[in-house]
């Protein structure tokens, strides 16, 4: 029996910036980019000791169909988590369960403001006349379109956020003509723009080449240790964030397992997660889950054949 949102999205309770189940829903308008908006240059507000997002056995039904159940984890500031899960896992409802676009049947998202975002599939029009530097001032005063540009004081903060992402020199550049990487660091200089304290990015990584991916990887890394901002990110893809992220949340079969990568990315845990049994195998430094079909109940051994590799099966 399918357990149905109770009311159709989240709210903010005044001041704690706690999000509860079964409230109204919170207008676009309020969301989380808007509140407390800091601007670069400004000292930050007294961090609170308490985590910048804190989810608390969150489930989620959609059209009829339990997504998420049970969902618990928090993050810590100044860390880089990645929200790993193949497609369909329920990434995206994660997240906007988190930003309160999403109705819950169960649970309570604590987080703190401001909120910075970065959706999944911006798609920038070529022909958008629009430079990257207007798309990041646009992140300081979007939710207030038509007022009068401010002039110098403005300017040196959206290239201090240009810079801060590596792309001083696309500031002129129409965003729609960069290539997806550069798209993703103005997108990302958007989403920094009011200073967040927790910064969620759904696949910032997809569709970008290698080299892309890497420099995107660690730009969020850098940006986690240098401004002490909370950042999650999901990926189907774990391997690129191997070396940067300091925690994972994994969802497989609507349910998450999160900590570092080594107690969470193991044969046994994935096996519960998952309600069969896979394996987890390390081949030249990449992780590999693998599902086993009906025979293979045991063993996770890999076996070098030359340069490639097989699993060992019973
Ligand atoms: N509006 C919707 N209506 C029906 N099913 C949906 C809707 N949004 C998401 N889903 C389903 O929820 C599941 C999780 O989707 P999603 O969160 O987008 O996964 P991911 O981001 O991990 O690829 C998928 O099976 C998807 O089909
Ligand atoms: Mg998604």
């Amino acid at each position: 029996m399918p357990a149905p949102a109770r009311g159709a999205g989240l709210s903010p309770r005044p001041g704690t910036g706690e999000l509860s189940a079964g409230l109204p829903p919170a207008a676009t308008e309020a969301g989380p980019t808007q509140a407390g908006a800091i601007q670069p240059g400004r000292s930050s507000p007294p961090v609170a000791s308490e985590a910048p997002l804190s989810v608390e056995g969150l489930t989620v039904w959609v059209a009829g169909r339990e997504i998420l159940h049970d969902v618990t984890f928090s993050l810590e500031a100044g860390s880089l988590t990645g929200l790993i899960g193949s497609n369909g896992a329920g990434k995206t409802t994660l997240l906007r369960a988190i930003l309160g676009f999403q109705g819950v049947s169960a649970g309570r998202v604590r987080l703190a403001r401001p909120v910075g975002y970065v959706p999944q599939k911006v798609v920038l029009d070529p022909d958008l006349p629009v430079r990257a530097r207007d798309l990041v001032e646009l992140g300081f005063d979007g939710h207030r379109l038509g007022l009068p540009w401010r002039g110098r004081p403005r300017r040196g903060q959206v290239e201090a956020l240009l810079s801060m992402v590596e792309a001083t020199g696309l500031a002129d550049a129409r965003v729609g003509a960069l290539s997806g990487g550069e798209q993703q660091k103005v997108l990302i200089a958007h989403a920094l723009a009011r200073q967040p304290r927790l910064l969620l990015l759904d696949e910032p990584m997809a569709n970008l080449d290698l080299r892309a991916t890497r420099e995107v990887a660690a730009l969020l890394a850098r940006i986690a240790k240098d401004q002490g901002v909370a950042v999650l990110l999901s990926t189907h893809d774990m391997n690129p964030l191997l070396s940067v992220m300091d925690k994972v949340v994994y969802l497989a079969g609507g349910r998450a397992a999160s900590g570092t990568t080594d107690e969470v990315v193991q044969s046994d845990v994935l096996s519960r997660l998952y309600g069969h049994h896979v394996c987890v195998v390390r081949i030249h430094g990449r992780l590999l889950v693998s599902a086993l079909d009906e025979h293979g109940e045991e063993g996770c051994d890999v076996v070098a054949e030359g340069d490639s590799y097989r699993e060992a099966r019973p």
